[in-house]
Parts: structure tokens; sequence; C-alpha cells
């Protein structure tokens, strides 16, 4: 029996990895923010005393990109102290830790997908914060940590770019997304499975990429949203990255390859397409509640 604890647990990957280990019949213990904060050392030595869990995901993070650039030690302190504390206090009690990472860790200009071996260099206050997570776990826990990147989230549990293209389709005639940015569109449902199966096998410590296969743009993706949705994806218009002006640029390129999962004999995450279909009647009655019945039908 492996005991799992799981941090960050009120966000939108950490909703979906309890609800997984739940199902799967695991003992699992989630915690959010109000239940532990990843920022007091003394309370995450006291809840991996107190619950003595066999692995630990941590799911806790700051998430705001934006806001990041203007408050990159608040964000560093959830993001690397955090992941500081998880990893020391795992080390005491010999528990292993799952550190869930980023694709803005890397430069985003690339012409070909990352390999887990690629060498970081992030553009971002979000993205060295994180890589200075994966870091002091790694170096903590050289046995026993997993850092598992991730990227282009959607999940029923939390804002995302595919909650808010199924919003603006209902209130808006066209709109514009930007068609230079390559990714990969990924289910935090999928994550969580891909999590467990990590845990589960006899893989070696170290580094994972967990993303949907195939790659698409943001553009490619609204207007595959638009077609689930039953609405026509022509109203979806192609704009370049320089016509959006954010305080923190974002990746062209984020695409990660997935090779590191044939050791351990894991398949990676299958294609995003039939993924987002098989996401999408949860993610609907997340934002349109009411339409949830029209869509099944
Ligand atoms: N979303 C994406 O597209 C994406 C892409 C790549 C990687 N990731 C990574 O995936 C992981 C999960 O992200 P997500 O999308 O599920 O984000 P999320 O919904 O923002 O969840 C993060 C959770 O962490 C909590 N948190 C913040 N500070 C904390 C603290 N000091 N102690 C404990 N909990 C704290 C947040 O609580 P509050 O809401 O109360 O602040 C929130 O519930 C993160 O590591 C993120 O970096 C996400």
């Amino acid at each position: 029996m492996t005991r799992w604890l799981v941090t960050g647990a009120g966000g939108m990957l950490g909703t979906d990895m309890v609800a997984a280990l739940t199902t799967c019949g695991e003992p699992v213990t989630g915690l959010d923010r109000a239940g532990l904060d990843v920022t007091d050392a003394g309370a995450v030595s006291d809840a991996i005393a107190d619950g003595l869990p066999d692995v630990v995901v941590n799911c806790a993070a700051w998430t705001a990109v934006d806001d990041a650039e203007a408050s990159e030690e608040r964000a560093l302190a959830v993001n690397a102290g955090g992941a500081a504390n998880l990893a020391a206090a795992c080390a005491g009690r010999g528990a292993r830790l799952v550190q869930v990472s980023t694709d803005y860790v890397f430069a985003g200009d690339g012409g070909r997908p990352y390999a887990e071996t690629d060498v970081p260099a992030p553009r971002t206050a979000y993205g060295r914060t994180k890589l200075a997570g994966e870091r002091a776990v790694l170096e903590r826990l050289p046995g026993s940590a997993y850092v598992v990147r991730t990227a282009w989230l959607y999940g029923a549990h939390g804002p995302s770019f595919v909650g808010t293209m199924i919003k603006l389709e209902e209130g808006r005639p066209t709109v514009d997304v930007v068609d230079d940015q390559y990714g990969q569109p990924t289910w935090t449902v999928d994550v969580a499975a891909q999590i467990i199966a990590l845990a589960q096998s006899a893989a070696a410590p170290g580094i994972y990429h967990a993303t949907s296969s195939g790659q698409t743009t943001w553009f490619g993706l609204a207007r595959e949203i638009f077609g689930l949705l039953g609405a026509d994806p022509a109203r979806v218009r192609p704009i370049p990255s320089s016509a959006m002006s954010r305080p923190a640029p974002r990746p062209a390129y984020s695409v990660l390859g997935h090779g590191a999962w044939a050791a351990p004999r894991v398949a990676p995450i299958g294609q995003w397409r039939p993924a987002l279909r098989r996401a999408f009647p949860d993610l609907v009655a997340a934002r349109r509640p009411d339409n949830r019945r029209r869509l099944l039908r």
C-alpha cells in the first residue's frame, strides 16, 4: 500500500490528482493552501511527520505568470522555498517527492521538442522560480525525487485557455488568438494518471515530461474548441504574438519530448485532440452548466 500526500490540493491539477488517487483506491491526504502553506517549513515537517506518506505530490505553486514579474521574491518563496521545504521533510522521512514543473524553464525558442536533458534557460520570473524549485528538489533528494514538467494545462477545476474560449464563444462574434506559439494542450486528468503510473513504476528518479503528444498553436486549439462546441471555427481569427503585450513573454515553442518514459516502460500521454474530446463535457459543465445536456446528446 502506498500512502500519498498532495499539496496544493485546491488547485486545478491538485483537485484532479486527489480524485484520481481516490478512484484508484489509494490512501491519499489532500491539503489545500489553508491546510498546508508550503512556505512554512515547520508546518511542512509536521504534515510529513503526521501523515507519513510514501509519495508526496507537490501541486502547490505560484502560477500567476505575469504577476511574478513584479513579485519574483514572493513567487520564489512558494515555487522554490516550498519545494525545498517538502524535499527536506521527505528526506528526513524516506518519502519520495513528485515536484510538478513547467515548460517555462526552457527559453521557448527551439525548433524540436525539448528533451528532459536539455539545458533550461528561463526567460520569465515564473520560469526562474520554477527552475529553482526543480533544483532544490533534485539536490536535496537525489535518489527519490521526480520532476514532472507539464504545460498548457486545462481542467474542470481551474481557469485555463480552454475554459476562457468556452466562455468567449458564447459572448463574442469573433475571437483573435495568437497563431505563432506552439505547445501541447494537456488535460490535468492525464497528468494525474501519468504521475500515478510514474510512482508505481520502477522509474529512476529524475526529470519526466507529462504533456500530450502532438502539437498545435493557441489558434489551432481555439478552432478545435469552437468545433467541439458546434460553432463555426472561422470565428477564431489568427493574430501574431506581437499584437499582444504582456509583462511576461510567452514562449514561442513549448513542445516537450517524452523520451524519458521509455526506460520505465510507461507510455507517454497520448495525442492532445482525443484527450480534449474526452475532457470536453466536464469542461463545458464547469463553465456552462446549462449547456452540458445539449452537448452530451
Ligand atoms: N496551468 C498550467 O497551464 C501549467 C502549465 C505548466 C505547469 N504548471 C504547473 O502545474 C502545477 C499545478 O498548477 P495548476 O494549474 O493546478 O495551478 P493552480 O490551479 O494555480 O494551483 C496551484 C495551487 O497552489 C496553491 N498555493 C499557492 N501558494 C501556496 C502555498 N504557499 N502553499 C500551499 N499552496 C499554495 C494555490 O492556492 P491559491 O489559489 O489559494 O493561491 C492553488 O490552489 C504547478 O506546479 C504549475 O507550475 C501549470
